[in-house]
């Protein structure tokens, strides 16, 4: 048994450097703030700076298992709970939720580099709506009566799988957190979340929060790098089902494991995405659709940014100048600061690998980078893992820019001829999340949407996920959906089957 709490509640802050050193250290376990067990601490970097902010627990197998312990407990007494119940408590999160939305978007932008007007307040905003749609969605763990015979009543009913281990990212780790303990917890489960590395901090403030509203133990959280802390959660025995989302790569390893264990898992992956322009396309909204469609305002770090984006011949040289022009009226800078559009990179690791990817673009014969924007001229930023955005026209479709994930602010361009080539290049991929068209033509619009291979198309618009709309990729890009009602049910409970034989 934990002592617990053994911490006390954090002050509320809009003061985000002062909040990222009062959160330091800790893990979230059996209702409090828990130091780790070895001692170890990391270090949270702010991106826009290069200095540290905060040190993060470095956990491993044994802060694991104390909160997969205290899950494994206290899911037993959640599990009885009457689930309009649980989602009512839930939703009550969700208003807290509201209330720190501000506090939150501050801690995330210094975490992450992601600028607070464009990107960091939308996505606590968002976080906050998923909470309270699952919380509605209590009384839809519904079963059904199954016609067997007359004397026998044969039923089936949703149950809880129990511990759920939750691995997230750091582009979007609220929303990702968010999509995932959700619906486990209505559904009667308790959650154990394995933070990332570059982005500890406001899912732990989170995890906080909701424990206020929350029987101690439903929701804990660990901080950790991938082997020491996420690879335990996942092998744990205690722990039934993993939710994933991240790189194929890990997806792989975590996949494994849980087969190892013969237990569910939903695997997020990368992308890929197309976005395919035809030149009927209502002209200025596309490219500010574009814009959107490629996230450059969350520096390109998002699974389904359209990093591959086609255009009628016609309109592809027009189309490009005026991408490359709405991009470099955006505005690069502090990620705190409101003016600021595109903030920066998360980490050192990510800046490297996206610069690698550029280099090789532009060194490539016969291909041209166009590049976007103005870096940030205050000389307190000149450390900031900052990157220009950059449109590739020439590269070739065996480029590794137009095959592989980048996850940075770089999109390849194409012109295309024909409905049905384009196709076949856009399903020429590992991968197979999210596309989109851009049409007023919606009889070739629909029947592409039909038959491009991915997890979520749109025609004239390119949303990021959406509560009630199921959400996953096909291919490398995944296994199962979240979002919706049916990921509750499909991916959070089992189906057990009752008979009653009334003789
Ligand atoms: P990653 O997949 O290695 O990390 C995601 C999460 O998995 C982190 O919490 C990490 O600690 C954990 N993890 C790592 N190794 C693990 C293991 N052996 N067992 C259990 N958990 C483990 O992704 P990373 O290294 O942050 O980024 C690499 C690339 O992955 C990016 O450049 C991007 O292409 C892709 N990516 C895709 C995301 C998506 O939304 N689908 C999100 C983040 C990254
Ligand atoms: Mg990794």
């Amino acid at each position: 048994m934990l002592d617990r709490p053994q911490h006390t509640p954090v002050d509320p802050s809009l003061d985000p450097f002062a909040l990222a050193k009062a959160l330091s250290g800790f893990h979230f376990i059996d209702g409090g703030y828990v130091p780790g067990r070895n001692g170890a601490t990391f270090a949270v970097v702010n991106p826009a700076t290069g200095i540290e902010v905060a040190r993060a627990a470095e956990g491993d197998a044994a802060d694991v298992d104390a909160a997969v312990q205290s899950a494994a407990k206290a899911q037993k007494a959640w599990a009885k709970v009457p689930a309009r119940k649980r989602g009512a408590m839930v939703h009550a999160c969700a208003a807290l939720l509201k209330d720190h939305v501000e506090e939150l978007s501050r801690l995330i932008a210094l975490e992450t580099g992601k600028a607070l007007r464009t990107e960091s307040r939308v996505e606590a905003g968002v976080v906050a709506d998923v909470f309270e749609f699952f919380g509605g969605l209590g009384s839809e763990l519904k079963g059904e009566s199954v016609p067997f015979a007359p004397n026998v009543l044969s039923v089936t009913v949703r149950e809880p799988l129990g511990v759920v281990g939750a691995i997230i990212p750091w582009n979007v780790p609220m929303l990702l957190m968010a999509l995932k303990v959700a619906p486990a917890l209505v559904a009667g489960n308790a959650v154990v979340v394995k933070s990332a590395e570059e982005a500890p901090l406001a899912v732990l403030r989170i995890c906080e929060l909701m424990n206020r509203v929350l029987p101690p133990g439903v929701f804990n959280m660990v901080s950790g790098y991938g082997p020491e802390c996420g690879a335990p959660l996942v092998e744990h025995p205690l722990v039934r089902k993993v939710t994933f989302t991240g790189s194929v790569e890990t997806g792989k390893i975590v996949a494994r494991a849980a087969a190892n264990k013969l237990i569910p898992v939903t695997l997020e992956l990368g992308g890929k995405s197309p976005m395919i322009v035809f030149a009927d396309c209502d002209f200025d909204k596309t490219v500010s659709g574009a814009l959107t469609s490629m996230r450059f305002t969350r520096q390109g770090q998002s699974c389904t940014a359209a990093s591959r984006i086609y255009v009628e011949r016609p309109i592809f040289d027009r189309f490009v100048t005026a991408m490359k022009t709405a991009v470099d009226a955006m505005v690069m800078g502090d990620p705190l600061d409101e003016k600021t559009d595109i903030g920066t990179i998360v980490s050192q690791d990510q800046l490297a690998k996206v610069r690698g990817f550029i280099e090789e673009g532009t060194a490539t014969a016969g291909a041209t980078a166009h590049v976007c924007s103005a870096m940030p001229s205050d000389p307190a930023l000149k450390k900031g893992l900052f990157i220009q955005p950059v449109i590739f026209t020439g590269l070739g479709p065996d480029s590794r820019l137009v095959r592989e994930e980048i996850f940075g602010p770089v999109t390849v361009m194409a012109p295309f001829d024909d409905a049905e080539a384009v196709l076949a290049e856009a399903n020429d991929s590992e991968y197979g999340l999210a596309a989109s068209l851009w049409t007023n033509n919606l009889k070739v619009g629909l029947d592409l949407a039909h038959r491009l291979e991915a997890g979520l198309v749109q025609i004239n618009q390119n949303l990021v996920v959406q509560a009630n709309l199921s959400y996953g990729g096909v291919k490398s890009s995944g296994l199962g959906k979240e979002a919706s009602l049916e990921a509750m049910l499909e991916h959070f409970t089992h189906k057990k089957t009752i008979m009653v034989n009334m003789g």
